[in-house]
């Protein structure tokens, strides 16, 4: 059957979502938008919806030839793929291997600071509260998921963890932290979202320049060209 995009079902922050002639199938358009801190600050990074298309593709591919079950099933063009549908679990589930960010500000370790283990956090997906830190009893007493689908999106988050930062490691970037969402599909939990430098902090490993979102919300400069440069270093492909 040829996939037909249909009526938009949603706009993010980044993405639309659009229905599609096939019920189990949902059709993305990345966009250049780029808000942080909960949409108050706003902006455009260039090219971002291609680039941040074809490196979250990439590693999709990547993760599904090592075994993790995703939404993605092909791109069309350069701003938009076509995916499973899921509907998505709000719990933003973030992976840290160094601290940074708000780790860095809620407990006090400076930024940079390799962790001992590794830490997994949950975070309810909700713009108006601003994202809250959550455990595993707010999501019981909220309902965002079953233990069940606990289990499964920590174990699946931990995975993704040891293959992108091996995989990473081949190409010179620390793999300091990342935001995954998860949805489910016909009963699976299965990753959805994207993997990109929107939700991921990406640091050069030998000059520890950020390679991330980072330089959009500090205002550092030169964003479109760090983005440009993960996807260099990933598939080689300029753009
Ligand atoms: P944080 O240190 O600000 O909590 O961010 C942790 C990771 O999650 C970092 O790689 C950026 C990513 N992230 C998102 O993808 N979306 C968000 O809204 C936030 C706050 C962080």
């Amino acid at each position: 059957m040829d996939i037909q995009k249909l009526e938009q079902l949603h706009e993010g922050k980044a993405k639309k979502v659009y229905k599609t002639n096939d019920p189990d199938l949902y059709w993305i358009e990345y966009k250049d938008d780029a808000t942080a801190f909960d949409g108050k600050k706003k902006g455009t990074i260039m090219n971002k919806g291609i680039l941040n298309n074809r490196i979250s593709i990439h590693f999709f591919n990547l993760l599904e030839d090592k075994g993790i079950v995703t939404h993605l099933v092909n791109q069309v063009n350069d701003r938009e793929q076509i995916v499973k549908a899921v509907d998505i679990i709000m719990v933003e589930v973030v992976v840290r291997n160094i601290a940074a960010g708000s780790l860095s500000k809620r407990i006090g370790l400076p930024e940079g600071t390799m962790l001992p283990k590794t830490v997994l956090e949950f975070y309810y997906k909700d713009d108006a509260l601003g994202d809250p830190l959550i455990n595993d009893y707010h999501i019981a007493v909220l309902d965002l998921a079953t233990p069940g689908q606990i289990k499964a999106m920590s174990e699946m988050a931990l995975k993704i963890n040891d293959i992108l930062r091996d995989y990473l490691k081949d190409k010179k970037i620390d793999l300091i932290d990342f935001k995954l969402e998860f949805g489910t599909h016909k009963g699976e939990v299965i990753l959805a979202d994207e993997i990109s430098p929107d939700t991921c902090r990406f640091w050069d490993m030998e000059t520890r320049e950020k390679l991330d979102k980072d330089r959009f919300r500090r205002d550092m400069g030169n964003v479109e060209e760090a983005y440009r440069e993960v996807l260099r270093r990933l598939t080689g492909e300029t753009l």
